[in-house]
């Protein structure tokens, strides 16, 4: 099956100029393609990493050149002027008078019109992970990089309308890319966040201007690291605190000081959090924490040691307890539990292809198995990637490769899946050559540092 899986990820290659650029999101010949067959930037770090897996490093790099070039070029925005660090979200190959060339979106062609906030983390940690299979660092130091990683960071560190160290966005701006009640302080960009923040001290080069930009990422680093140990983590320990919290407390000294209501815990969490385990939640802001489970916040934060040694064996303990809600019978859910009923509607806009366990709205994504299978050999619990990879071993090629999986299990083959889905096939990749060559995990991990820390102790 291993074989079935290289196959369709070459047969999704985009090339440009003779050049392969990236991989198309999905190659269903039975659906009318929309904007699926670009290639979007943060379903192509999946199919990067299988590739720098594979010792077959050209590609990406051709992808990094390139979509830098799309980073501070023109935007198709009337009347007003994105930030420059974005990223798109997707491009695809034109050609006019036989000369080929790119037409980035950036958000103004997609559904919702949603702002890839992702894609410009996603690139630099993808460039992290290049140089670290490759050796070549030259490529990061090269002006124009540089360039590229200033205004990244120019867009996530600057001073905004914003009094938290975590990343302020929009309702749909990552993976989850419509409304579904993920505005504001989302866990996974702001793992995304950390990660690429990590990437940058890794990459910048000292000296100049690289200097006050590493100041900058260090100082963000350890607010960052401690807000989010501070207000996300959740076990049952925490949630007893938040249960007998008092509301409407003013000043330096209090302890709820988010002013979260136990009124807002929901009832499906009271019975359901274990006593051993426990993860990041999804969200936090005034009156606000979104109890709901996202999986690749808090898988992320594992790879990235967001998450301490001990909080990541939580989670990785919550995962194994409540299996069938996290994992089900196709690895894994995007988010738990689903939104019902009147939270539905509210929070989704109604939307019939976020109806409860769906798509986005509590489905099961295949592509989820590489961020699994690389938390499991990071934390030595290479036994539940085992196990999850046992489920999918001939299921996903059988199903042709399925974008996701309905149903409170995960049993039933999405309702509007795409099929032979580009990421669906590079995750299972990346999951076998970790499980085989766990060495590769290298190329996501980063260690815990102790000088980062230092602001928890
Ligand atoms: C859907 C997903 C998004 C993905 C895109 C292409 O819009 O929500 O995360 O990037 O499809 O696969």
């Amino acid at each position: 099956m291993l074989e079935e899986a290289r196959k369709a990820l070459e047969a999704s290659i985009i090339y440009y100029r003779e050049r392969p650029l990236g991989t198309m999101a999905a190659l269903d010949p039975e659906v009318e393609a929309l904007n699926y067959n670009q290639c979007f930037v943060r379903d192509f770090v999946a199919s990067a990493l299988a590739f720098l897996m594979q010792g077959k490093p050209e590609i990406v790099r051709n992808f990094l050149v390139e979509t830098l070039a799309l980073q501070s070029g023109e935007r198709q925005m009337k009347c007003f002027k994105p930030g420059q660090g974005l990223m798109p979200a997707s491009f695809k190959v034109a050609s006019r008078e036989g000369e080929e060339y790119l037409v980035a979106d950036f958000g103004e062609q997609a559904i919702g019109r949603v702002t890839p906030i992702d894609s410009c983390l996603w690139w630099m940690v993808l460039l992290r992970a290049y140089v670290k299979a490759t050796g070549d660092l030259a490529l990061a130091h090269q002006v124009e990089f540089q360039r590229g990683i200033f205004l990244i960071l120019d867009l996530c560190l600057v001073a905004r309308l914003n009094m938290y160290p975590t990343m302020l966005v929009p309702d749909g701006s990552f993976m989850i890319d419509r409304r579904m009640g993920v505005y504001g302080y989302p866990l996974e960009i702001q793992a995304l966040l950390y990660a690429a923040l990590r990437a940058a001290r890794e990459l910048l080069l000292p000296g100049n201007e690289g200097d006050s930009y590493i100041q900058a990422v260090d100082d963000r680093l350890g607010h960052l690291i401690y807000h989010i140990h501070k207000y996300y983590w959740l076990d049952f320990k925490r949630l007893n605190e938040i249960y007998r919290y008092k509301g409407e407390e003013f000043g330096e000294t209090v302890m709820n000081e988010f002013n979260i209501y136990p009124g807002s815990i929901p009832d499906w969490l009271l019975d359901w959090l274990p006593e051993s385990g426990g993860y990041f939640a999804g969200n936090l802001g005034p009156g606000r924490l979104d109890f709901r489970f996202f999986a690749l916040g808090n898988l992320l934060a594992i790879c990235n040691s967001l998450a301490s040694e001990q909080q990541s064996q939580a989670i990785m303990d919550l995962l194994e307890q409540r299996w069938q809600d996290l994992v089900g019978r196709t690895p894994m859910k995007i988010c738990f539990p689903a939104l019902e009923g009147r939270d539905w509607q509210l929070l989704t806009g109604s939307d019939p292809k976020n109806v409860p366990w769906s798509y986005h709205n509590g489905g099961n994504w295949p592509v989820l198995i590489w961020l699994l299978a690389a938390a499991a050999q990071k934390t030595g619990r290479v036994a539940l990637a085992n196990r999850a990879l046992e489920l999918i071993d001939t299921c996903l090629y059988r199903d042709r490769w399925p974008e996701y999986y309905d149903g409170k299990h995960g049993r039933f083959i999405g309702k509007e899946a795409r099929r032979y889905q580009t990421w669906t096939i590079a995750g299972f990749i990346i999951a076998k050559e970790l499980m085989t060559n766990p060495q590769h995990l290298t190329l996501i991990n980063f260690d815990e540092d102790p000088s980062i820390i230092a602001c928890l102790l």
